[in-house]
C-alpha cells in the first residue's frame, strides 16, 4: 500500500458502440463493444488515502495551465460514490484526497469519463492496498457508471465484455497496440459540455424504432466482421463498419424519445470532407461518440496529412492527432 499514488489511464474510441444497457444500475451493456485505446488522450490522477480519518474527500481538477480548482456538483458526487465503492470493496474507512488532470484540453468535448474512471479505479486499488487483476479493475471501473471505462484498463484493441453472452465479464484485449498502428485524428467542432449525458442516452435508446434493428445487425455478423478486420489489419473492411456504427448510434439518439441531437453543422462538414478524402484515394473513415466531434481513423503514416486537411475546414476549432496506445500505468510524479 502506498501513501500517495499517481496513475495515468487512456481514453478510447469505440469501433463497435456501446449504446443501451440491460441493467443501468450495474451498467451491463446490451451488446459487446470494441474499441481502440488511445495513446495521447489520457487522464492522470493522484490519490492520497489516510486511514481512520473521516473528513470529507477532496476532489481537485487541474487544468491544462496547471490551475487547480475544487470540484463541486455532479462530477464530485460521481467521484465520491466511486471512492465509496472502492472503500467498501477494501473494507476500509478513511479519507481520500484526489487531484486529476487530462492531457487533452479540458472542455475539448472529448469524453474523459473512460480515462478518468479507469485512472481513479486503478489509483484507488493501489492506495487501498488491494491486489486486483486488470479484469477485476475493469469490472470495478464499469461500476463507476461509465461502461466505456471498463475498456480503458487495457491497451491496443479491446472488447467488452470479453466473453460473448456474459454481460458481467470484464473487458479484455483482442490485439496489442503494436499489432496495428492506426491514427485517430480528432476534429473538435464543439468544446462545450454535451447537453444530454451518455447515461441518459443509454436510458432513452430502446425508445428508438431503430434500436432493435441495430441489435439484429450486430448479432448478424457486424461484431465478428470488426474482429476479423482488426485481426487482418484490413482498414478497407473496418472503415465502412466504423461509419455505419457511428451513424447508427446517432440515428438512434435522434429518434429516441425525447430525441437527442449531438451533431453540429461542422460535424457534417467533417463527414463530407472525409468522404472527399476517400474519393482522392485516402484511407480514412469517420466515427463519433455521443457528441459532435469526429474521429477520423487512418493509417498512422497518414495522420499528419489527414489532420492538415481536416484542420482547415470551417467550424473545426482544433485537431488532435492521436493513435493506438497502451493501458494504465503508475507515474512517479504526483499532482498533490
Ligand atoms: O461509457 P459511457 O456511459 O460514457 O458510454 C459510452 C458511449 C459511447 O461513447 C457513445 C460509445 C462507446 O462504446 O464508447
Amino acid at each position: 500500500m502506498r501513501a500517495m499514488v499517481t496513475v495515468t489511464a487512456p481514453a478510447n474510441i469505440a469501433f463497435i458502440k456501446y449504446w443501451g444497457t440491460r441493467d443501468p444500475r450495474r451498467v451491463l451493456p446490451v451488446n459487446p463493444s470494441i474499441s481502440m485505446t488511445l495513446g495521447r488522450c489520457r487522464t492522470t490522477t493522484t490519490l492520497a488515502f489516510t486511514p481512520d480519518e473521516t473528513a470529507p474527500d477532496t476532489v481537485t481538477v487541474v487544468d491544462e495551465r496547471g490551475r487547480a480548482t475544487e470540484a463541486t456538483g455532479s462530477f464530485r458526487e460521481r467521484v465520491v460514490r466511486h471512492l465509496d465503492r472502492m472503500r467498501e470493496r477494501a473494507g476500509r474507512v478513511g479519507r481520500f484526497r484526489m487531484a486529476t488532470r487530462n492531457s487533452f484540453p479540458t472542455g475539448a468535448g472529448i469524453a474523459s469519463s473512460a480515462s478518468g474512471f479507469a485512472a481513479l479505479t486503478v489509483a484507488a486499488g493501489h492506495a487501498l492496498g488491494l491486489d486486483l487483476s486488470p479484469a477485476e479493475l475493469s469490472c470495478l471501473a464499469r461500476e463507476s457508471g461509465s461502461g466505456s471505462a471498463a475498456r480503458s484498463l487495457f491497451g491496443g484493441y479491446v472488447e467488452w465484455p470479453s466473453r460473448s453472452g456474459d454481460p458481467e465479464a470484464p473487458a479484455g484485449p483482442i490485439a496489442s497496440a503494436s499489432h496495428w498502428d492506426l491514427s485517430d485524428v480528432i476534429a473538435v467542432v464543439d468544446q462545450g459540455e454535451k447537453e444530454v449525458s451518455s447515461v441518459e442516452g443509454h436510458r432513452r435508446a430502446p425508445s428508438s424504432p431503430h434500436y432493435e434493428q441495430r441489435q439484429r445487425l450486430l448479432a448478424g455478423g457486424r461484431i465478428e466482421a470488426v474482429r476479423r478486420a482488426i485481426a487482418a489489419r484490413d482498414l478497407a473492411a473496418l472503415g465502412p463498419l466504423l461509419e455505419e456504427e457511428a451513424i447508427e448510434l446517432h440515428i438512434i439518439a435522434m429518434s429516441s424519445s425525447p430525441p437527442i441531437h449531438y451533431w453540429k453543422p461542422a460535424t457534417l462538414t467533417v463527414l463530407e470532407a472525409v468522404r472527399g478524402l476517400r474519393r482522392h484515394g485516402a484511407r480514412a473513415w469517420a466515427t463519433m461518440d455521443a457528441g459532435p466531434n469526429v474521429h477520423v481513423i487512418c493509417p498512422a503514416q497518414d495522420g499528419a496529412a489527414v489532420a492538415a486537411a481536416i484542420g482547415s475546414l470551417p467550424g473545426v476549432r482544433q485537431v488532435i492527432v492521436d493513435g493506438v496506445g497502451e493501458g494504465p500505468r503508475l507515474e512517479p510524479g504526483h499532482l498533490l
